[in-house]
Formats: structure tokens, sequence, C-alpha cells
């Protein structure tokens, strides 16, 4: 049974929209339901990530702290959770060090896998918004403050796209590819149908 199920894509895909409805229509079934972010999740994962968007540092800080936020997050909130048999969706997680600081900033693929060996916790599901990264900067153009990331030139997120589709291929098991660019709708029918299969 999918318990522990992560949300990702590139900014502007609409992740975060989808990720609330899904949550309601998983509790509509019946299930308890928490949902978290990352980075954050935790009072110190919100500290490092006020940090981690907004001060500029080297990638092996960046990188060791989205993985510090995470590891708090994993101990206080998502194995607790799990262990008292909620169901744990998180809006980011490992895939994001993946396709940002891997795929976005460059850094070493097998230094990434080190570091993920500390997280001991590993998605059930994970639903991939995926959408062509003209539409996701048109989407995000309303913003008003960027953070760091959001900042990032078109060839940043084309490599943090590609970023993701490496991991897909990687374990194209446990994720689930959703076609973002399409009309709010359709994209709700496409989780709908995954709704059906977990509850
Ligand atoms: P995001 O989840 O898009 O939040 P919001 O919707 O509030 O903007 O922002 C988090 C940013 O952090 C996003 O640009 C991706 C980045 N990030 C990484 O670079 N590495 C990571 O491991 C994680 C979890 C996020």
């Amino acid at each position: 049974m999918s318990r522990f199920i992560t949300f990702e894509g590139v900014d502007g895909a609409g992740k975060s929209t989808h990720l609330a409805w899904f949550a309601d229509a998983l509790r509509e079934r019946g299930l308890d339901v928490i949902v978290t972010r990352e980075p954050g999740g935790t009072p110190l994962g919100e500290q490092l990530r006020a940090m981690v968007l907004n001060q500029p540092m080297s990638l092996g800080a960046e990188a060791m702290l989205m993985f510090a936020s995470r590891i708090e997050h994993v101990e206080e909130v998502i194995r607790p959770a799990l262990l008292a048999g909620k169901c744990v969706i998180s809006d980011r997680y490992s895939d994001a060090s993946f396709a940002y600081q891997g795929g976005g900033r460059g850094m070493d693929w097998e230094k990434l896998k080190e570091l993920e060996q500390w997280v001991g916790i590993k998605p059930d599901m994970t639903l991939f918004f995926d959408v062509p990264i003209e539409v996701a900067r048109q989407r995000l153009s309303s913003n008003v403050s960027l953070d760091r990331f959001e900042q990032e030139q078109g060839e940043f997120f084309e490599r943090v796209r590609a970023g993701y589709h490496r991991r897909v291929a990687e374990d194209p098991e446990r994720f689930r590819v959703i076609d973002a660019a399409l009309a709010l709708d359709q994209v709700k029918q496409q989780l709908t149908s995954i709704v059906g299969k977990i509850a």
C-alpha cells in the first residue's frame, strides 16, 4: 500500500495546487493523511528553508542543508506518522535534491546517492508533475517575490527537468508521471485515477 507519497516537479509545474486536492480526495476515502513539505516540515527545517532559499552559499553547503532538513523531517515527522498508520504526503523530497543540486547545479550524482543513504525512508510512490519549461516559467511570472531557485534562468530549469527524468528512468516503478501542461481538470482526471488505486 502507498502510504508515503511525494510530489515533485519544476517550479511552476502546479504541484502544490494539486497536492491539496489530492490529500482531500484521500481523506474523503477514509485515510488519515498528513501533508508536509521540504525543505522544511519541522521547526529546524523551516529555519534551514529560510536560509537555503534566500542566502547565497556553496553548492556543497546547499546540498547538505537540504539533506539536514530532510533527516530531521524523517525522524520528527515522517517516520512517527507512518508508524502511527498515517498516510504522509510531502511536497518535495530527495528527488528534488537530485534534480536541483544534481541536474540544475551539476553536483555529482554519486555524492548525492551517498547523502540519500543517510535518509533511510524511501517514498512508496512519487507523482512527478512534468511540464515544458516555457509553460512553467509563464506560470511563475505572476509571482512578485521569487526565491534563489525561482530566479534562475530557463537553461537551469531544463537541467532540473532532465534531472527528474533521470530519476524516473532509474526507478520507474515508483513514479507516476503527470502531464501537468494540461488544463487543471485534465490533470485532476489523471490524479483521480491514481487516488482510486490507492484507497
Ligand atoms: P517550492 O517547493 O517550489 O516551494 P514554493 O512553492 O513555496 O516556492 O520551493 C522549494 C525550492 O527549493 C524549489 O525551488 C526547489 C528547491 N529545492 C532544492 O533545490 N533541493 C531540494 O532538495 C528541495 C527539497 C528543494
